[in-house]
């Protein structure tokens, strides 16, 4: 990781939630992600290691539905947001998160220590991906689940969902890409690619 990523995630932290699909402030857009994720991860509760978490808002979705989730940043300014949205949270809520400064490439996750391992919109940005993956799915439990929401975004950014998949099969032998059309999930009509990735350790 570099100190200009950082500087560049602190400097997007403050309005980084803007973003209907980023903050999920539209319950619309909420549910979709909601009921996306919960068919795609086992039934809490579950450990769930949130790479790459942002300001949290999928940690607490998470929370929400019963999983506990550490979550991890390498930007103290999304580690701040998140924390102070977790702050507002029920007390049931934070019971079941932690937020802490990371590098999703080398979370320092002990091996076998968690049941699902999460990460969106981050695996594209992050060098020698194949080595990434492997830690990642180290982590997992026997029977865990790695779950990536990625895209190959009109911006030019971002992974294809081919190359994605490529990369998880290095390291699990049950890989399933489904791809994220719906509308509800963006809050608005896309045209780019954009998919999950999900892998069975
Ligand atoms: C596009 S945002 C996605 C945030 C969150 N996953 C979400 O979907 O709302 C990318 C996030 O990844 C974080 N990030 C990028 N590279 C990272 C790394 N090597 N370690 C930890 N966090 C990283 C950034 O700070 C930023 O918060």
């Amino acid at each position: 990781m570099t100190s200009d990523a950082v500087a560049l995630w602190n400097h997007e932290a403050p309005t980084f939630d803007e973003a209907p699909d980023h903050g999920l402030l539209d319950p619309a857009v909420r549910a979709a992600w909601r009921d996306l994720l919960l068919g795609a991860l086992p039934a809490p509760p579950l450990r769930v290691a949130d790479l790459g978490c942002g300001t949290g808002t999928l940690a607490l979705l998470l929370a929400e539905q019963g999983y506990a989730v550490e979550a991890l940043d390498f930007s103290p300014a999304m580690v701040w947001v998140a924390r102070a949205k977790l702050a507002t949270a029920s007390e049931p809520v934070q019971r079941l998160v932690t937020v802490r400064e990371g590098d999703a490439a080398d979370p320092g996750l002990a091996p076998a220590s968690v049941d699902v391992v999460l990460c969106r919109h981050v695996l594209w940005a992050l060098p020698d991906a194949v080595a990434v993956v492997r830690r990642w799915v180290a982590a997992l439990r026997p029977g865990g689940r790695l779950v990536l929401a990625e895209g190959d975004w009109s911006t030019g950014a971002g992974l294809t969902a081919r190359r994605c998949a490529e990369i998880v099969e290095e390291s699990c032998a049950r890989v399933e890409v489904r791809h994220l059309t719906d509308r509800q999930l963006w809050g608005r009509d896309i045209t780019d690619e954009r998919y999950l990735v999900v892998a069975h350790a």
